[in-house]
């Protein structure tokens, strides 16, 4: 059997899109497509003319054909919106989301790995992140009826993931548990999702993909591996030098002179411990060069986990703009323990003109409209309510949030869809801004561009990276 020793990170929100994902598929290697925020970008990138007819392709090939014609209708437009005309809105979701904004997630998520899986006969994975819960389910589900091969999950513990995927291979319900700020001890919200309400007379058997967890403790690998039923198929074992959202230090964040998390011992994963479990793992957060590579795999994991290196690829989703003057200037990375609203540290790139600069994001007006970091928290009336700490702070004090949670926060939502090239504009000319976040080793990138050129291809990352494998470990 063929041994996969590189696995694309899943980069939010469609960083790593399908054309990444498919890129790294055909290279030999796991593509991997992030899921997240995948309804509203279906949505954008059809208002923005779907140039290349991908969408509309891919939505010719979803199970559902009217389901497929009625977003067409709904959100395509030919030669693309007005530069100057806002988007159509999409519902946020909420414990008990629309149809059609659970059909837009089942066919997005769909879509991309449709698309991904094109060309090439590699797996395709779908990444996405525990914190994001309310789309989770539709999401697991579309990306199943796309053929997904493998579901990959963090930011956050994944306990109830490998049940169901379970339950949708075998055409039934599923739910998770929602985490309600304000609940009783003991009062539990869950969230369902039935497949069969979706695809109706449609409905079949699906084929189960495995699912890897996310993580960076030895203790949450043990729980997901020995606890949690049925387990885990694998792990990704993630450094706090990865790109992206990280786990906070254990023990609670401590920030150091530069207003960084201090990392130290107890945070690194013994990697023995990981072995004796007897998973297939995987290595993330700066092990993309060749000899480190190789250290992994002597290390006993089947291969490593590659972000950043992918982020900046021609094939990636980030706008043209943003990989040129990340490639000429190659920025500092700063792990902000403040900007995410989900309270995870957040890898912010230091890049002129981005919302990682004070002065642009102070001109930003709070507004809360696409809403997947928002929390549920339980009102004086019992009911439940939506909210983020990145929102108008007005509106997230009089939700019964507190002050001090709003410092800092940057609306995470709306800066990466912006950094693919799909930003909202407003009626009053305020067009949403980008923030742009990578891993701490991004000064490496460079190394991996060939002499004369000019930008970097998943050919180029891939081939430095397992070029010099042995046979036996290739
Ligand atoms: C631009 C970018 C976006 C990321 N977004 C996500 C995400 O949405 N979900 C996730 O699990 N990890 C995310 N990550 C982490 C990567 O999946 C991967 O684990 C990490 O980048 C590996 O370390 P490296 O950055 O040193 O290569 C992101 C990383 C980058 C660079």
């Amino acid at each position: 059997m063929k041994e996969y020793r590189i696995l694309t990170g899943g980069m939010g929100a469609a960083v790593s899109n399908w054309e990444l994902a498919k890129a790294v598929g055909e290279c030999g290697q796991i593509g991997v497509v992030s899921g997240t925020a995948m309804d509203v970008i279906l949505a954008r990138r059809l208002q923005a003319g779907d140039k290349d007819g991908n969408m509309r392709r891919a939505l010719a090939a979803f199970p559902l054909k009217s389901v497929a014609e009625r977003i067409i209708n709904e959100f395509f437009i030919e030669g693309g919106k007005a530069e100057d005309a806002s988007f159509k809105p999409i519902p946020m979701f909420t414990l008990n989301p629309p149809k059609e904004l659970l059909e837009l997630t089942v066919a997005a998520n769909f879509v991309e790995v449709f698309l991904a899986k094109e060309g090439h006969s590699n797996p395709v994975g779908i990444n996405l992140m525990e914190k994001v819960t309310l789309p989770n389910l539709a999401s697991i589900y579309g990306a199943m009826l796309g053929g997904v091969d493998y579901i990959i999950m963090g930011a956050g513990i994944p306990r109830e993931i490998p049940s169901v995927i379970d339950a949708f291979s075998k055409a039934k319900d599923a739910s998770i548990r929602i985490n309600v700020e304000g609940a009783a001890k003991g009062e539990e919200y869950t969230m369902t999702f039935s497949p069969k309400e979706i695809m109706g007379d449609m409905l079949k058997e699906i084929r189960r993909p495995k699912f890897y967890a996310i993580v960076s403790s030895n203790i949450l690998a043990t729980t997901l591996v020995k606890k949690t039923k049925p387990a885990v198929d694998g792990l990704v074992i993630e450094h706090n030098t990865a790109g992206g959202h990280n786990a906070p230090p254990r023990g609670g964040i401590n920030l150091d002179d530069n207003g960084e998390p201090i990392y130290g011992q107890k945070d690194e994963v013994d990697i023995e411990k990981i072995r004796a479990l007897n998973v297939p793992f995987w290595l993330a957060g700066s092990w993309g060069e060749a000899c480190r590579l190789k250290e992994a795999i002597a290390e006993g994991a089947q291969g490593i986990q590659i972000g950043t290196l992918f982020a900046f690829c021609k094939e990636s989703g980030f706008v043209e703009s943003i990989k040129k003057a990340i490639l000429e200037k190659m920025p500092d990375v700063f792990t902000d323990p403040k900007a995410s609203p989900t309270g995870f540290p957040f890898k912010v790139v230091n890049l002129e003109g981005t919302l990682a600069m004070l002065e642009t994001y102070l001109k930003r007006p709070r507004i809360c409209n696409l809403g997947y970091l928002r929390h549920v928290y339980k009102k004086e009336d019992g009911t439940l309510g939506y909210r983020c700490p990145a929102e108008p702070i007005k509106a997230y004090i009089k939700k019964g949030g507190e002050e001090a949670d709003t410092e800092g926060r940057k609306c995470l939502c709306n800066a990466l869809v912006a950094n693919i090239g799909l930003p909202e504009v407003y009626k009053n000319g305020y067009v949403e801004q980008t923030l742009i976040t990578a891993g701490d080793t991004l000064k490496k990138v460079r190394e991996f561009i060939k002499e004369g050129a000019d930008s970097l291809s998943v050919a180029d990352v891939i081939d430095k990276l397992i070029g010099e494998l042995s046979p036996s470990e290739a």
